[in-house]
């Protein structure tokens, strides 16, 4: 009797606008120092969105990236699942556009979904369900992020503003024999109480008229962050999804071989990594040059350890994420 198809990465590809901003830029525009922001986050530099990028160009970069490194063409694809907070449209979502963009001749299905810094781990998990029950076979998953046109660049707005990049990233997965190496499971969390906590509230369904001009000085059109909370959250929540998933799957920290992060913070990184005993030669960062590109930093950061080789086929990996919502999640795979 056939067995049900499991899920395997195929391909990965990642865009970064050629804008490079340092934290010395930063310091001439706002009260921080290179200092304080390598201290208390890591990052060194991210990229801005130019004048030609924006959230479906940058994830249709990414999309043909995985595409060429997995010799298929758009029509080999039966299923988009998009992600991006600012999207080109605030309707249609980017998907449908990303389908235009990239020629596919049959009406493949394109899904929006919207669970920020989760967006990855909940797109792995969407997809591999999909491919195990039949429905697809081979499917697309792209986050694409521009936060810099959004974000409040000035000492009041510092907080946030220094912590975010824009990017994005892309991954090809498509169903497999099980005796190959596969996606083996994957765990989903949320916890509205927390929406607030880290939010950007407008252009808002609450106003009427939903664009309130009249109101220029309103600072809601910025997002804002209760840092230390999502700080605290992040550790624990991270640590406690790896050891759920891999528990369940009676694996300890011990199996893995690699560790692919979210990039909000090297500090919460780090302190995950050592509540878990996992050494950190056994992740990569790409943090210090791109900041946090949300749904792309884990496919980002993914794809550059594939290529140095820190990643290899075979190896028994994590992706964990935690973000705005509050949303968290990790896949646990075998590469
Ligand atoms: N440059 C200089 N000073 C800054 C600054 C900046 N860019 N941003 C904030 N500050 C100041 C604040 O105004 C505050 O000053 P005050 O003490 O005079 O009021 C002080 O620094 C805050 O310091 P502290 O509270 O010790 O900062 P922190 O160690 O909590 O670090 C974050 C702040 C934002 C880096 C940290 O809370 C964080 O990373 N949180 C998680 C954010 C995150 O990951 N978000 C995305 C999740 S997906």
């Amino acid at each position: 009797m056939a067995t049900s198809p499991r899920t395997r990465i195929v391909s990965t590809g990642m865009y970064v606008p050629s804008r490079v901003v340092t934290n010395k830029d930063l310091e001439k525009i706002m009260d921080t120092t290179d200092e304080w922001i390598q201290q208390r986050s890591g990052i060194k530099e991210r990229r801005w969105v130019t004048d030609t990028d924006t959230t479906l160009n940058m994830g249709v970069t990414a999309a043909r990236q995985a595409l060429d490194r997995a010799k298929l063409k758009a029509d080999d694809i039966d299923l988009i699942i998009f992600g991006g907070l600012v999207t080109d449209y605030v309707f249609p979502g980017t998907g449908v556009l990303l389908q235009r963009e990239l020629g596919f001749s049959s009406p493949v299905p394109a899904l929006d979904i919207r669970n920020q810094c989760s967006g990855f781990v909940y797109a792995i998990s969407l997809a591999d369900a999909w491919i195990r029950s039949g429905q697809y076979k081979r499917i697309l998953i792209v986050g694409s992020e521009v936060h810099s046109t959004s974000l409040d660049i000035s000492t009041r707005g510092r907080d946030i503003s220094v912590l975010f990049g824009d990017g994005a990233g892309a991954a090809i997965v498509e169903a497999c024999d099980e005796k190959s190496a596969h996606i083996i499971d994957s765990v989903l969390h949320s916890e509205g109480k927390y929406a607030e906590a880290l939010t950007l509230a407008k252009p808002s369904s609450n106003d009427h008229p939903r664009l309130a001009l009249e109101k220029p000085n309103d600072l809601s059109i910025y997002p804002k962050m209760d840092g230390k909370l999502v700080f605290k959250n992040a550790i624990t929540r991270m640590v406690e999804v790896i050891h759920e998933i891999l528990g369940r799957n009676n694996m300890t920290p011990k199996d893995l071989d690699f560790v692919i992060a979210h990039q909000a913070n090297m500090r919460i990184n780090q302190m995950v990594l050592n509540q878990l005993e996992i050494p950190f030669e056994k992740t990569h960062h790409t943090l210090d040059r791109y900041g946090n590109t949300t749904m792309a930093t884990i496919p980002i950061t993914f794809d550059e350890a594939v290529l140095l080789g820190k990643v290899k086929r075979g190896q028994t990996v994590v992706f964990v994420a935690f973000g705005a919502g509050f949303t968290w999640g990790a896949n646990l795979l075998k590469f």
